[in-house]
């Protein structure tokens, strides 16, 4: 009977592989049964004791008669589950849940060889031979709390668990946690090629990419930043970027030396040189990150729309993007009066930026008239900022109503690359 802890008295394993060894393994180190039947046509694996708690059996036909097993596991291929589970079908009863980590094989078609049995549905991986598996459950109708508690006791044998209740889940989970593993080792295989055709001697390159990919995996597991901001302290100077503009925020700009940011960015000096090279070259950094955000999804022309209602559109988001580095900012804006070299370094990023999000409103940038278009914009936009800095609502209502005001007036010189579509009135020239 299983207990309301989710305690196995009985239960049989049917096959003795790669998957039932890491089980076994597991449920013989945490007690997870009082008794363990295991069939398996080999015989005892020779790195298993056979005597108790283990009994082991080469054959179905071998298990006691008078036994009542709590739960029966199979953990054979499926191309031999539909020949076997009619074998154990003398179980099938309420009190003992059928657990199955075949791939592919369904509630239903687990019903269908063995009746109205409790059955539970698991997807596991290949880091159960080290107790790292994730493993995915669906139980049947009939599955009671004790039993899906006696499931989770006996998947913790090889990892972690979670459930779902739709089954039609467990596809894509078998896409994602089942094959998973396999795009794990191939980048293992990638990294190290890649090392090695950069001159590293194969050791070597294996050993880097092996252990770089284990790290990584263990830092995403157990740290509570999300994978998107690991990759981007690593990938690209995002972490710098942050780290000196929170330096920016506390100590000022003018005394930030490069030593600090490396250490509050956590990397070697010499990183900060290799992205960056300067103080300034950190600032249109942060210029060239915005943009990137802004950029990432530009809006899209709408018919009939204004231009200057997508330019509207790409500087609030811009505004928004920078709604962190507030503090910063305001400490930049006093102190880039007395230092021209990091005013001229801002003031040309800038330039860059307008320009960029013309090009993506789809304003005309060539030739005077475009040269005159970017500078008003970057003037129209950066009497907004005052308003900004200042406006701590959240739908940044007074920004918005300066800047629609800003653009109106400059409306003139936004001519747009495309006539607008539809009913739109046309802009002025
Ligand atoms: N390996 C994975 O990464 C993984 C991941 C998720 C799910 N699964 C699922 O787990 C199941 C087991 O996979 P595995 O990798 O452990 O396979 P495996 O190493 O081949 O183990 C299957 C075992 O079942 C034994 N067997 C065959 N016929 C049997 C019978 N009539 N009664 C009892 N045992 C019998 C096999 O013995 P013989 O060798 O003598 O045939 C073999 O020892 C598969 O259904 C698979 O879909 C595996």
């Amino acid at each position: 009977m299983v207990g309301s802890e989710g305690a196995c008295g009985s239960l049989i394993l049917v096959g003795c592989g790669k998957m039932g060894t890491a089980m076994l393994r597991g449920w013989i180190a945490n007690d997870a049964a009082s008794r363990l039947h295991v069939v398996e046509p080999e015989g005892t694996p020779p790195d298993f004791a056979s005597g108790p708690p283990v009994e082991w059996h080469t054959a179905a036909d071998t298990l006691p008669g008078e036994l009542v097993p709590d739960a029966v596991v199979f953990a054979v291929k499926p191309q031999v589950v539909d020949a076997v589970l009619p074998l154990y079908r003398r179980w099938v009863r309420p009190e003992t849940v059928f657990i199955s980590i075949v791939a592919g094989k369904t509630l239903t078609g687990f019903a269908r060889l063995l009746g109205a049995a409790a059955l539970v549905r698991t997807m596991p991986n290949t880091p159960a031979a080290i107790g790292r598996a994730i493993t995915v459950a669906c139980a049947s109708p009939m599955v009671t709390k004790a039993q899906r508690r006696l499931c989770d006791r006996l998947l913790a044998a090889i990892g972690e668990s979670t459930w779902v209740e739709d089954e039609e889940l467990l596809d894509a989970v078998t896409a994602v946690s089942g094959s998973g593993p396999a795009y794990v080792f191939l980048l293992i295989e990638a990294l190290a090629r890649a090392g090695e055709a950069e001159g590293l001697p194969p050791d070597l390159a294996f050993l880097l990419a092996r252990s770089t990919v284990a790290g990584a995996g263990e830092l995403a597991r157990v740290s509570e930043e999300h994978p998107a901001t690991l990759r981007e302290n690593v990938t690209s100077p995002g972490g710098i970027i942050d780290a000196a503009l929170a330096l920016v925020a506390t100590e000022g700009w003018r005394d930030l030396s490069l030593a600090a940011v490396a250490a509050a960015a956590e990397l070697p000096i010499g990183q900060i040189y290799r992205l960056f090279g300067s103080k300034q070259a950190i600032l249109c950094g942060l210029y060239r990150r915005i943009d990137e955000a802004v950029l990432a999804e530009p809006p899209q022309a709408e018919a009939g729309e204004h231009a200057r209602d997508r330019l509207f559109d790409l500087l609030m988001r811009r505004f928004d993007a920078l709604g962190p580095y507030k503090p910063a900012i305001e400490v930049l804006r006093r102190e880039l009066v007395t230092d021209p070299l990091t005013a001229m370094c801002a003031g040309g990023s800038l330039m860059r930026s307008m320009f960029w999000m013309l090009a993506a409103a789809d304003i005309a940038t060539g030739g005077i008239r475009g040269a005159i278009a970017v500078k008003l914009t970057a003037a129209a936009y950066l009497s907004t900022m005052g308003v900004w800095r200042s406006d701590d609502s959240p739908d940044l209502a007074r920004t918005m109503a300066v800047l629609d005001a800003r653009l109106r007036r400059i409306e003139r010189w936004l001519a747009p690359l495309h006539r607008p579509r539809g009913n739109g009135a046309p802009l002025p020239a």
